[in-house]
């Protein structure tokens, strides 16, 4: 049977922004009687007739149902103080109103989601620090290539989240900014003061012009996007932290709760949780799609099609909020086996760079020392040896002045501290950037 009222409604959704939308009629309605659109004791009646909604909202009671969120609290407010709640929609439409509200919800989400990600930065600080002896190989291609500690290597992603917070300050200032007194589209003939309720609600500013306030939904898209680059960000650490508990690799234990079991296979610690968390991030890419595509080609200003900017905004906060939570707190339980990592540098000729360097700091063109080195790491293929296995002899049958030296620059628990460059792999590099992320954590930027 076709359901037209819930075809056409929102409330089964926009239900959460009862708060926000309490909270901007209490702003509009101390304007309008500070504007004397209202009369005092008229203000202060719906205010108290909205404040015990809001009370109530917070003790677990639940709005009647309505059309939207808005026309609920309207009809509650009336069914609570009479008529006089009517007064309440003077100088506004649900237009501006759905823009305001949609506007403070995002500022208390970003603000969320900036707190889930200096979780994870405190998190990947304490790591690095904890694990200043853990040396492993790094990968291009996903091929062995240069020894690094393992604190190097979680620090990238406390870069990423760092970019990731700027991304989400950043768009604050966008998103905090004031849509009320747009009205249906064109403002209204009431003299109100925007600037007054802008500041009651802690937005920067009102909107500059009203068709813009009634129809923009740029920041929700780019808040969206903001939450995609965040969820892409955990794939990329997820997908390293299944192949780390590949028993081909065993670089790391997490607590077992972040694993599960196979129904058949009884030797399986499968890492569900890092799975599911690289899952998400398909849903979270299609909210953003999904809100491109829903207000490509509206015309000015508001459509209803704007309705439905709500669902994928909301499963995108909720996921990426869960993601966050369940990813700190598999992160915290990480540990990594420094033996094996450790091993895992003694295969694939991890320090066939260094021999390189050793030759191009003896005057050899770097171009050059790469061949010789190549060279040596065939003849280490073909005769079943490792680099480190060569004998002084056998390296100079490929050149001639390779001295004694040579085995400290290939010595693997080394390597990663003679990256003296800056932000390179050296052990004095890394502790920079722990203090560096550390100041600005201590900062809150
Ligand atoms: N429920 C609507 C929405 O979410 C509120 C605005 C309705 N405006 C209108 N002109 N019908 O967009």
């Amino acid at each position: 049977m076709l359901n037209f009222e819930q075809f056409i409604g929102s409330f089964s959704f926009d239900e959460r922004l009862a708060v926000f939308d309490i909270e901007g009629s209490i702003a509009h309605v101390k304007m309008l009687v500070k504007c004397k659109i209202l009369k005092t004791t008229e203000g202060s009646k719906i205010i108290k007739g909205l404040s015990g909604i809001l009370k109530d909202l917070s003790n677990g009671w639940k709005l009647p149902k309505a059309e939207d969120v808005h026309y609920a609290v309207e009809k509650e407010l009336i069914r609570r103080i009479g008529s006089l709640g009517g007064k309440m929609h003077t100088a506004r439409s649900r237009n501006d109103q759905v823009a305001a509200d949609l506007r403070l919800y995002l500022i208390q989400e970003s603000k969320n989601v900036i707190g889930l990600l200096n979780d994870f930065q405190n998190i990947a600080l304490k790591k690095a620090k904890e694990n200043m002896s853990v040396i492993m190989p790094s990968f291009t291609h996903l091929q062995p290539a240069q020894p690094i500690y393992a604190s190097h290597h979680l620090l990238a992603y406390s870069y990423m989240f760092q970019r990731d917070k700027e991304r989400l300050q950043d768009s604050l200032k966008r998103i905090a900014v004031s849509p009320l007194g747009s009205a249906a589209l064109a403002g209204t003939s009431f003299k109100i003061d925007r600037n007054y309720t802008a500041k009651l609600l802690g937005f920067s500013a009102p909107c500059q012009n009203s068709l813009d306030g009634v129809s923009d939904r740029d920041f929700v898209i780019e808040f969206v996007f903001c939450l995609s680059l965040i969820a892409l960000h955990l794939t990329r650490f997820c997908e390293e932290i299944i192949l780390w508990l590949n028993p081909e690799f065993s670089y790391i234990k997490i607590d077992d709760k972040f694993t599960s079991g196979s129904s058949i296979m009884p030797q399986k610690r499968n890492p569900d949780c890092a799975e599911i968390i690289r899952g998400k991030s398909g849903r979270i890419f299609g909210d953003l799609f999904a809100l491109l595509t829903i207000v490509k080609s509206l015309p000015l200003a508001y459509n209803r099609d704007l309705q439905e900017d709500k669902p994928p905004v909301f499963d995108a906060v909720d996921n990426i909020k869960m993601s966050l939570e369940v990813f700190n707190a598999l992160f915290a339980s990480l540990k990594f086996n420094a033996q094996k990592t450790l091993n895992s540098c003694k295969k694939g000729f991890i320090e066939a760079t260094e021999i390189a360097d050793y030759l191009a700091k003896k005057g050899m063109p770097f171009r050059t020392a790469h061949g010789i080195v190549k060279e040596i790491v065939d003849y280490c293929i073909k005769n079943d040896k490792t680099l480190q296995d060569l004998t002084l002899q056998e390296y100079r049958l490929f050149y001639p002045s390779f001295d004694e030296d040579i085995y400290k620059f290939i010595d693997i628990a080394k390597i990663a501290d003679m990256k003296i460059s800056l932000g390179g792999a050296s052990k004095k590099s890394v502790l920079k950037q722990i203090d560096d992320l550390e100041k600005s954590l201590r900062s809150k930027k």
